[in-house]
C-alpha cells in the first residue's frame, strides 16, 4: 500500500471530514494522532501577507501586481518571482500561497484587473504556468483562482456569470488548462459566482468533468472564503475545502450525509485523499516546528523588485524627452508623486517593508536639488485616513454596555476585523467598540469627514456628531460589498487647534463574507489656487514629472470602477501643466487603461501599474534611462470607455442585471472586439516603445506537416536597429478567414522577450500545434482545426505586425478533449 492508500486506511471518519473545511481563517487543523500537522495557506498573489488581517500585521515583500507582471511578458521574470514568493510564503510559516489569479480583463473597470494579468488567456496561462513552477519548485504549493467567470466585482458572490461553452473554453477556461497542464498546481480556488446558475463550488461540471477529468488535475480545489454554499452539492461536485474555518457546512453535517447516503464513502474518501496528497506534497506528515511569522526583508528580494518593475513598465508616448537628462531642473508634481502606489487593495494587500515613492526614487536618482515638488490635486475615492493613536475600547456585547472586555491602541482609525480577534477575546462579528483619539487640523476652513464601515459608525469631533454611517447604513461598495459607501460630512475647523475624535463602532450581520472593519478619514479639499500653484512650479522647470492615477481605493476587490476618467481634477491638472510645460512626462499608476484627452500636449506617458515596494527606484530606473521600459501592454487601451465590448445599455451586459452578467461579446474581448469592429484603440494590445528600435524579418514557415497533423514551425529575426541595448517582446498571431464559425481576425499563439545589443540579430523559434489553429466546436464537444485558409502574423504589437504567411488546408483535425 502507497503512504497516501495507508494514512487513508488509519483514518476515523472524524478525521476524514476534519481535513476538507478550514479550522480557522487561514488554516486547516492537524491530525495529530497521525503525524499530520497544521496546513497554512495565505493570500497572495503580489506578496505572502501572513495570517493577520488585510490591515497591518508583520511586513512583507511587496512584488509587482499581476497586471504589471503581464506588462512583462517575461515568463523567465515571473518563474523568478514565483520563487522569491515561496520564501516569503515560508517566512509567514505557510505551505500554500493563494495565487496567481488568472481571471481574464473583460471589461476595462474591473475593479480586480489589477491583479490579473491580461485580457488574453494565452498570455495568462503561460505566466501563470512559469509563477506556479517558480513556487512549487520550491516547495511552496500553488493555488490558481479564481475558477472561474469571476470578471467583475459587482454582486460577485451572488451573480450568475452567464457565457455559453466555447467562449468558456476559448477565453475564461483557458489560462486554468494551459497552466494545470503545463504546471499542475496543487491547488485551485473556485469563484464567488455561479456559472450559468450554479455555484462554482457547487459545479460538477466545471470541477470533475472538466478540470479532473479532461485536464487530469491531481490537486486540491477549495472554495473562495465564504464562497462555499452546500454540503451534499459541493462535496458531490468535487470540491475538498470548504474555507475559511470553522465550518458551516461540513462538519456533524458532512458525517450525517454520509450515514444518509446523500454522499458516498468512495466520494469522501476521494476528498480526504486529495487532502492528503496535498499534505505529503507540503511536506506535512513529517515533523516540523511551527515556525512563527516573521519579516524578512532581503536585499536580493528589493533587487529582482525594482529589476521587475522596470521589466513591467509600458512607455506610451515619448517624444524624445526621455530619457530624462539629469542636469535639468525637473518639477515632480501631482497625487501620486509623494504616495507610493505600491498595489492594488483587498485579498491581495499587505503590509509591505517599505514604500518607495516616485519622489523618493528621483530623489535618490537625480539628487533634491534638481526637483521642485507640488501636490496639485488629489485622486482619493475615500478622504485620508486618520491619524492616530487611537484608543479602542471593545465590548463583547453590541450596547457598549459594562467594562470593556480588552482595550488597545491603534496607530490610524482603520480596521478590518476577521475570526477571533483581541487575544481571542472576541468574535469579529459581534461587539461594539470605541475609539477615542486627537486630531490637530493644519489649515482653515471646510473639511470633509468621511467614515465608511462593514458594521454601524459614527463620528463625534468635540462631541458632535459630523459623519453618520449608522442610521441609514446601506449596502455600498466597500469592505468587499459588507460595509457601506462613504458617508460625509462638512465641518469648519481652525488651524492648529486640537479636536476630540470619537467613533463608534457595532458589528451587524454580515451577507456573504463574514468580516468587520471600518475607516475613517478626513481632508481639505484642495483647489484651483492649488493646481495653479502646481503650473507655476512647473513653468519654472525644464521638464515635468507628472505622477497621476488611482490607487487601491478604486483598483480593489469587492467594487469596480464606474468609468476610466482619471478621479478628482487630474485631468484639469494635466491639461493646465502641459499648456505650460510641453515637456511633461506623464507617469501614470493605474490597474488598467484611463481616457487621455491630453495626450497630444504631452511629452511622454510611462504606464507604470502598481509595481510594489520599488515602486519609486523602478520607476526612476526607467526616467533616466539606467534601464529599459521592458513592458508592453497586456490589455488593450481604448479611447474611450464606450469602446469596450463591456460597454452597454443593457445592464445584463455589464454590470449584471437580476442576478446575471450575460457575457454577451463571447470570445470577442479585448484586442479581438477592436478587431472585429475595426475600432481604433489608443494603445494596442502588445504595445510599448523601449529606448531603442527592433524589427522583425525573414519570416520561414516550415508547414510541411500543417496538413497531416497541424503542426507548424516559425523562424523569424529581431534586430536591434537602434543605437542602445534594449528589448523588445515578438508576438505571433494566428487568424482563419472564412471559418465556419464566427471568428477573431487574428489570436496571441506565441510570444517570446529579448534582449540584444546594437545591430544584434536574434533567431526566434516557433512551434505551432493544432491548438494554435482550432476552434471550439460545442457540435462536437472537440476543438476542431478546420479547413481553409489561416494566416500567421508577427510583429511587436496587435497591430504592428509586418510578416505575415497564409496556410491552407483541406481537411478537418478534430482534437478530443481527453
Ligand atoms: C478573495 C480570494 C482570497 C480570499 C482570502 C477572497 O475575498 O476573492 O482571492 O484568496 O479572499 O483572503
Amino acid at each position: 500500500m502507497n503512504q497516501l492508500a495507508s494514512l487513508l486506511t488509519a483514518m476515523t471518519q472524524d478525521e476524514k471530514v476534519s481535513l476538507l473545511s478550514g479550522e480557522d481563517f487561514w488554516s486547516v487543523g492537524p491530525v495529530t494522532r497521525l503525524g499530520l500537522n497544521r496546513l497554512k495557506v495565505t493570500d497572495g498573489p503580489n506578496g505572502a501577507r501572513g495570517s493577520g488581517s488585510l490591515i497591518g500585521g508583520v511586513t512583507s515583500a511587496c512584488f509587482p501586481s499581476g497586471i504589471a507582471l503581464g506588462a512583462s511578458w517575461d515568463t523567465d521574470l515571473v518563474r523568478e518571482i514565483g520563487g522569491a514568493l515561496a520564501e516569503e510564503t515560508k517566512s509567514k510559516g505557510a505551505h500554500m500561497l493563494l495565487a496567481p489569479t488568472v481571471n481574464i480583463h473583460r471589461s476595462v473597470t474591473n475593479g480586480r484587473n489589477f491583479e490579473c494579468y491580461s485580457e488574453d488567456p494565452l498570455l495568462s496561462g503561460l505566466l501563470a504556468a512559469a509563477y506556479i513552477d517558480g513556487l512549487q519548485n520550491n516547495g511552496i504549493g500553488a493555488t490558481i483562482k479564481h475558477f472561474a467567470g469571476n470578471e467583475s466585482e459587482i454582486e460577485r458572490t451572488t451573480v450568475s456569470s452567464e457565457i455559453d461553452e466555447r467562449t468558456l473554453r476559448e477565453i475564461y477556461l483557458l489560462p486554468f488548462e494551459i497552466a494545470v497542464k503545463a504546471s499542475k498546481p496543487w491547488g485551485l480556488m473556485t469563484s464567488y459566482n455561479r456559472l450559468n446558475g450554479i455555484f462554482t463550488s457547487d459545479h460538477q461540471w466545471l470541477i470533475t468533468t472538466v478540470l479532473r477529468g479532461e485536464w487530469k488535475y491531481d490537486g486540491i480545489v477549495m472554495s473562495d472564503w465564504f464562497g462555499s454554499h452546500s454540503t451534499v452539492e459541493s462535496v458531490n461536485a468535487g470540491l475538498d475545502l470548504e474555507m475559511p474555518g470553522p465550518t458551516r457546512d461540513r462538519g456533524q453535517k458532512l458525517l450525517s450525509a454520509v450515514l444518509a447516503g446523500h454522499v458516498s464513502q468512495q466520494t469522501l474518501d476521494d476528498r480526504a485523499s486529495a487532502m492528503l496528497n496535498l499534505i505529503v506534497r507540503t511536506g506535512l506528515h513529517q515533523p516540523s516546528l511551527e515556525p512563527n511569522e516573521r519579516a524578512d526583508d532581503r536585499p536580493e528580494h528589493r533587487a529582482l523588485i525594482r529589476r521587475a518593475g522596470a521589466e513591467s513598465a509600458v512607455l506610451l508616448k515619448n517624444t524624445g524627452i526621455l530619457p530624462l537628462n539629469r542636469e535639468r531642473k525637473i518639477a515632480v508634481i501631482g497625487p501620486n508623486a509623494r504616495t507610493a502606489q505600491i498595489m492594488g487593495g483587498g485579498s491581495a494587500q499587505l503590509d509591505a517593508h517599505y514604500r518607495i515613492s516616485p519622489w523618493d526614487g528621483l530623489v535618490s536618482a537625480l539628487g533634491e536639488e534638481h526637483l521642485g515638488y507640488a501636490t496639485g490635486c488629489t485622486n482619493h475615492r475615500f478622504e485620508p485616513v486618520l491619524r492616530g493613536p487611537f484608543e479602542i475600547e471593545f465590548f463583547s456585547n453590541d450596547t457598549f454596555s459594562g467594562e470593556p472586555t480588552h482595550v488597545e491602541t491603534m496607530m490610524d482609525a482603520r480596521a478590518f476585523w476577521i475570526g477571533r480577534i483581541a487575544d481571542d477575546k472576541i468574535d469579529a462579528l459581534s461587539f461594539s467598540a470605541r475609539m477615542k483619539g486627537l486630531y490637530t487640523a493644519e489649515l482653515d476652513g471646510e473639511h470633509r469627514v468621511g467614515i465608511y464601515s462593514a458594521g454601524l459608525s459614527k463620528v463625534y469631533l468635540d462631541g458632535q456628531l459630523v459623519s453618520d454611517a449608522w442610521t441609514n447604513w446601506k449596502k455600498g461598495r466597500t469592505f468587499f460589498e459588507e460595509g457601506c459607501d462613504e458617508s460625509i460630512g462638512l465641518v469648519q475647523l481652525e488651524a492648529g487647534r486640537q479636536y476630540e475624535v470619537m467613533i463608534e463602532f457595532k458589528t451587524k450581520p454580515y451577507a456573504s463574507i463574514g468580516l468587520s472593519g471600518l475607516a475613517c478619514g478626513i481632508s481639505k479639499p484642495l483647489g484651483d489656487e492649488d493646481i495653479q500653484h502646481a503650473v507655476g512650479v512647473a513653468a519654472s522647470a525644464d521638464a515635468v514629472v507628472l505622477c497621476v492615477g488611482r490607487n487601491g481605493e478604486w483598483d480593489t476587490e469587492g467594487s469596480d470602477l464606474a468609468s476610466i476618467e482619471l478621479p478628482g481634477r487630474q485631468n484639469d491638472l494635466i491639461d493646465a501643466i502641459s499648456s505650460v510645460n510641453p515637456n511633461t512626462i506623464v507617469v501614470l499608476q493605474t490597474g488598467g487603461p484611463v481616457e487621455m484627452p491630453w495626450i497630444d500636449k504631452v511629452g511622454a506617458v510611462l504606464q507604470a501599474w502598481y509595481p510594489g515596494q520599488e515602486a519609486g527606484n523602478s520607476i526612476a530606473d526607467v526616467l533616466i534611462g539606467l534601464r529599459e521600459p521592458g513592458g508592453r501592454l497586456p490589455q488593450t487601451f481604448p479611447m474611450r470607455w464606450a469602446d469596450n465590448p463591456t460597454h452597454s445599455q443593457d445592464l445584463e451586459i455589464y454590470p449584471g442585471l437580476g442576478g446575471r452578467v450575460r457575457y454577451e461579446e463571447g470570445v470577442f474581448v479585448g484586442y479581438r472586439h477592436y478587431d472585429r469592429h475595426d475600432i481604433t484603440p489608443l494603445y494596442p494590445f502588445g504595445f510599448g516603445l523601449g529606448y531603442t528600435t527592433f524589427a522583425v524579418a525573414d519570416l520561414e514557415v516550415d508547414d510541411e506537416r500543417f496538413e497531416r497533423d497541424g503542426v507548424v514551425v516559425v523562424r523569424t529575426t529581431v534586430q536591434n536597429t537602434g543605437n542602445r541595448a534594449g528589448g523588445t517582446v515578438v508576438q505571433l498571431y494566428v487568424g482563419q478567414s472564412h471559418a465556419s464559425v464566427s471568428r477573431p481576425p487574428k489570436e496571441l499563439k506565441a510570444f517570446r522577450k529579448v534582449t540584444a545589443t546594437p545591430n544584434e540579430s536574434v533567431a526566434l523559434e516557433f512551434n505551432l500545434d493544432p491548438r494554435s489553429f482550432a476552434y471550439f466546436s460545442t457540435a462536437e464537444e472537440k476543438w476542431v482545426v478546420d479547413c481553409g485558409t489561416f494566416t500567421i502574423s508577427v510583429g511587436q504589437s496587435s497591430i504592428d505586425l509586418p510578416l505575415s504567411y497564409e496556410l491552407t488546408r483541406k481537411s478537418i483535425i478534430e482534437i478530443p478533449l481527453t
